[in-house]
């Protein structure tokens, strides 16, 4: 095995720092995670969770775990370390986008003592306006500390936070604000990005005019002058006067939830047009976050974590709140582009600040890679040791180039695949125990018992393609999709019996490594964002004189797919540059820019079945550029083929 030249064994000082440091201790420990769940949660958590008479109860898919705990989730990442050594570590730091004339950008410490008081305030006037455990409040915001405070403060008051991605337009806010029933939004006026603002605050007023079930907003002033924005009143209070309606008697003390109570609602795309509100767990999840940053991440107490997701996804809320601030880490945050004003903004952030792990997507490893050596070679980026990359397969050319250019052939690199359903990741290697290989995710994490089998659930052989399936519960696995337990069950329960489906394909190699392929459902990353093919048509269905569409991935070297759609027209309406722009409008207005298809085609009919289910694998083969394949003469339009092949690209 160690001979293999596609492999990276850590060096020899990695290794003695990190916690488990050798292939064999990982398999005894990942071992007993699995016939010792009791044993192994007891002593991995201790310090963080304890108390429970049972470790869990059920087994997939409704198992639920630590039942009799008795937790606060803020506490647990904030309380507990203040009469400790992290009293007065930083907790947070953050840089603002915008420089002054010298270069120099805002920026913020927060220690775990004032992340704590501010905590505590924020959570004090949620009180007061009305919100208790179990409410749903929305968190739209951009990458600024208050976003985090907003998200422990709901968790202080057992209220279950859903945080929606600063990038979704106002459609799609509405749409996530009226599932989940929010009583309360807690929103900025505007984000700097990319030099210029991104408006927040009207956003949220444009989807509070379709949902009058919110009583109030929160609104923090970042942007200030570059945005005047309008308060409705009543409604909407400014954040500096919503802490002030905290009366010094409210009571601040976290409000101690079950183990299972629900800690936040994250919505994602599935395959069908509604978003699915994944639910998570108080104690499971944390307990996942946790102990996946502690051991893959390495947090180690001198660390400094830059990951790079937004908030708005699960990769923000297990890596950049609760899985470091659980360990007392430090995190960075960065609120704007990482090429604002120039490609070297991220190598210049890694250097000022001495980022010592860095965990970052794909998609943003290849523009980097594109951007060009000279960034990153003008920085001093010494202060890194680990290098994680998490959001969609990662090819060998990326991650040779992250580990030579960025991590100097020094650092290892763990490859975490996970999902918003998994809440923590589910397959790495330990950075110090096992060594890496290219392109391949690795094995499964301390209680994941993971397998590629085929549809009929008989296990793959090594080496061979199938689907990939987790066979036993996990502490953070999602609870149910909120209010809507059948789609639950169907979606990730009912393709493949008595298993987790997960959506991907995938296959083993002879050591168990697994390497993850890539959807095998309607579900599309474009650009480390996962995007359902079914959201994106329902939204070019709004459009009048849209008949129907199909939106399938084509593969791209920078984006990993690009979204690419097939649209037909109702008679009467003829395609025009004109129709086109309007259509892809439509998407930016109903879903978010960042959904914006990359290619728009015409097409009289799109190919079908029989039974009148559209073949997007003719429809991918022609986005792709390649030639048709296989058995056409299920099309009820044979024609339409050799059409939609010629259809001039708008
Ligand atoms: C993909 C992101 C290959 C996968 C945390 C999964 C990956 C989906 C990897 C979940 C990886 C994530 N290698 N593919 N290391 N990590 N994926 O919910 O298709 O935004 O099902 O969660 O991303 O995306 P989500």
């Amino acid at each position: 095995m160690t001979d293999d030249p596609q492999q990276l064994e850590p060096s020899p000082e990695f290794r003695a720092r990190a916690r488990v440091r050798s292939r064999a201790d990982y398999e005894a420990l990942h071992r007993e995670s699995l016939a010792d769940p009791e044993t192994f949660w007891s002593r991995e958590l201790a310090g963080l969770l304890g108390g429970w008479s049972s470790v869990r109860q059920g087994e997939l898919p409704d198992a639920t775990w630590f039942h009799g705990a008795t937790l606060n989730v803020s506490e647990r990442c904030l309380d507990r370390h203040l009469t400790g050594p992290a009293r007065h570590k930083a907790a947070l730091i953050w840089e603002g986008e915008p420089q002054d004339a010298h270069g120099q950008p805002e920026t913020r410490t927060l220690t775990y003592l004032q992340l704590h008081r501010e905590v505590v305030r924020l959570a004090a006037a949620l009180t007061a306006l009305g919100v208790g455990a179990g409410d749903r409040v929305i968190i739209y915001m951009g990458m600024v500390p208050e976003a985090i405070v907003a998200m422990l403060a709901c968790a202080r008051l057992g209220a279950v936070h859903s945080v929606v991605f600063g990038g979704f337009a106002a459609e799609a806010l509405h749409s996530r604000i009226v599932d989940c029933e929010a009583r309360l939004v807690i929103t900025q006026d505007g984000a700097w990005r990319r030099g210029s603002v991104v408006p927040m605050k009207p956003v949220v007023d444009a989807a509070l005019a379709l949902s009058p079930g919110v009583a109030k907003v929160i609104v923090l002033r970042r942007v200030a002058a570059a945005l005047p924005v309008n308060m409705t009143p009543g409604r909407d209070l400014w954040w500096d006067d919503a802490l002030a309606l905290a009366h010094p008697s409210t009571p601040s003390a976290p409000a101690q939830v079950d183990a299972e109570h629900p800690l936040f609602i994250l919505y994602t795309s599935g395959s069908t047009g509604k978003p699915k509100g994944v639910l998570h767990s108080s104690a499971g999840y944390l307990a996942g976050a946790y102990l996946s940053a502690r051991h893959v991440l390495d947090l180690q107490p001198d660390d400094l974590l830059w990951c790079t997701a937004d908030i708005g996804w699960i990769t923000g809320h297990s890596y950049v709140v609760y899985g470091p601030l659980a360990n007392a880490a430090t995190v960075l945050i960065y609120e704007g582009a990482p090429n604002a004003p120039d490609p070297g903004r991220i190598w210049q952030i890694v250097e000022r600040h001495r980022v010592t792990i860095l965990y970052t997507a794909p998609t943003a490893i290849r523009a980097f890679m594109r951007w060009g050596d000279a960034w990153p070679a003008a920085h001093e980026l010494g202060s890194l040791r680990l290098l994680g990359t998490v959001g969609e397969p990662i090819g060998p050319d990326a991650w040779h180039w992250y580990q030579r250019t960025i991590g100097g052939g020094r650092c290892p690199i763990v490859d975490t695949w996970w999902q918003t359903e998994t809440g923590s990741i589910m397959l790495s290697t330990l950075p110090g125990a096992v060594p890496a290989r290219p392109g391949r995710a690795g094995l499964p994490f301390f209680g994941v018992d993971a397998a590629v089998v085929h549809p009929d659930g008989r296990p793959c052989a090594a080496d061979e393609t199938g689907l990939l399936v987790l066979r036993r519960a996990w502490p953070s696995m999602l609870r149910t999709i909120w209010g809507n337990h059948e789609r639950f069950l169907a979606g990730y329960f009912a393709p493949i019996a008595g298993v987790y489906f997960t959506g991907d394909s995938a296959r083993v190699d002879a050591d168990g490594y697994v390497t993850v392929l890539g959807r095998v459902d309607d579900v599309l990353n474009v650009a480390g964002h996962r995007i359902g093919t079914a959201e994106i048509e329902a939204a070019i269905g709004t459009h009048p004189a849209v008949a129907e569409s199909a939106a399938v991935g084509r593969p791209d070297d920078l984006k990993g797919q690009a979204l690419v759609v097939f649209v037909t027209l109702k008679l009467g309406h003829h395609a025009s540059p004109a129709l086109h722009d309007e259509i892809l409008a439509q998407v930016a207005h109903e879903v978010g820019k960042f959904a914006r298809p990359d290619e728009l085609r015409f097409t009289e009919a799109l190919p079908k079945t029989r039974s009148g289910k559209i073949m997007r694998r003719f429809l991918k083969e022609i986005a792709a550029g390649r030639e048709t394949t296989g058995d056409t003469s299920t099309l009820e339009d044979l024609g339409v083929l050799a059409r939609l092949r010629a259809a001039p690209e708008e």
